[in-house]
């Protein structure tokens, strides 16, 4: 039986050694907001291992100082954050301000994600989509490929980031321990003259580059600037591939995420996505996605059947979630379950055994992980390492 979220922060401690002086750190625009809590961009000097030098950063905090539940749920996430450690495909934490904690105030500094949130980015990105798929859910051969290219007026070069994919495990260790170690060398002096830029233009999350594949193939700028705003099937994958391994890493953690959802992992440099708001994510709720079921509000189409109706979370309910995840990937941002709005409507079908279909865009394995994430039976369904290693085997199958 694991604990609770709840039950397992209580017994968390608070590690003073993430402690970071208010005055090092800039408050700027606002990236997103819900019902209790925001996050804004800001600049932090010197925050961890970052000696001396401006760091972009996010940083939560609870909407109304007044609201105790709230900022007892960013406690918690803050705790959690440090239990966890760090670890690639997970938003990581860079420190906290916590001494004004009994005024109401906390700020939990986290990395900062310049692609913003994946939900929002599929969306924007819908109309330059690169499938590499054909109508049965097969990978398109090279002169398919081509053919396609010749038809939407771009070159087989210009396609290249996409399809080749290369989920080589030390390519991987690689990335990931440079891009752990990268982002600390911007001057302070530098760093202020590009904030007063950055502020001024106002904008949320850099619109100009779209971030490259993990496992893009090294190629010339100019043929990734000239490729600028299209995603393809193999980010899509490469995207899947990396939440299983976060999620394998908070389920090996014992974490229980409880709202896995594109909306919840967010797009950094280098096609890197990171799963955030965990540990905030039962207690607060954007509006929009949930709706109030019992004592507060739910993400109900990303609940598994027993979440539903027994209220029971579980590293196998993540697993559920993960395959709407999956859905809304391959649909490019659709919210799931079209045309469902009722709750009482969607357990009801659920429990009849319907199901949503692959979509069109996905590789037909993957209309197989859904089917197995959303197994009525928690025991029945694949564990996070299983679909990282089933998504991995079947990608080298198709280079
Ligand atoms: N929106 C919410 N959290 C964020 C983060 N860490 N980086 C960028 N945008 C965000």
């Amino acid at each position: 039986q694991q604990l609770g979220l709840d039950e397992q922060v209580e017994i968390l401690p608070y590690d003073k050694r993430w402690e970071f002086p208010r005055h090092r750190l800039k408050l700027g625009v606002q990236l997103g907001a819900g019902c209790f809590g925001r996050v804004v961009k800001a600049q932090a000097i010197g925050v961890k291992d970052c000696e001396d030098t401006v760091k972009t950063v996010a940083v939560k905090m609870v909407r109304s100082q007044t609201n105790a539940t709230a900022l007892e749920a960013l406690i918690s996430e803050l705790k959690i954050m440090i239990y966890l450690g760090a670890h690639l495909n997970v938003v990581n934490l860079l420190g906290a301000c916590t001494k004004s904690i009994v005024k109401g105030e906390l700020l939990v500094i986290v990395e900062y994600c310049r692609f913003g949130n994946l939900q929002t980015y599929l969306v924007k990105h819908r109309n330059h989509f690169i499938n590499q798929v054909d109508e049965f859910g097969n990978f398109l051969t090279d002169a398919e490929m081509q053919e396609r290219c010749k038809m939407s007026g771009k070159t087989m070069e210009s396609m290249n980031d996409c399809t080749a994919v290369n989920l080589n495990e030390m390519e991987m260790t690689a990335q990931h321990s440079a891009h752990l170690n990268n982002e600390c060398s911007v001057p302070v002096a530098e760093a202020n003259r590009s904030n007063e830029a950055s502020a001024a233009d106002g904008l949320e999350h850099g619109d100009d580059e779209r971030p490259q594949s993990m496992w893009v193939c090294q190629q010339d700028p100019e043929t990734a600037r000239t490729h600028q705003s299209s995603i393809c099937t193999a980010d899509l994958i490469s995207w899947s591939f990396q939440i299983a391994r976060g999620m394998d890493y908070l389920a090996s953690k014992k974490v229980i995420h409880g709202d896995l959802a594109a909306r919840n992992v967010l797009l950094a440099d280098n096609g890197v996505a990171k799963i955030a708001d965990f540990g905030m994510s039962r207690k607060m709720y954007y509006k929009g996605n949930y709706k109030q079921s019992g004592q507060g509000l739910m993400p109900v189409k990303w609940m598994a059947i027993e979440s539903l109706t027994d209220r029971v979370f579980s590293t196998q309910s993540d697993v559920w979630s993960y395959g709407v995840f999956i859905w809304e990937l391959f649909t490019l941002g659709k919210v799931p379950y079209p045309g469902m709005e009722a709750n009482h409507e969607l357990i009801r079908q659920l429990e009849k055994g319907y199901r949503m279909e692959k979509p069109d865009f996905a590789p037909n394995y993957f209309g197989e992980i859904m089917t197995s994430c959303w197994k009525m039976d928690p025991k029945e369904r694949p564990t996070f390492s299983q679909i990282e290693e089933l998504i991995c085997s079947q990608m080298e199958s198709t280079v």
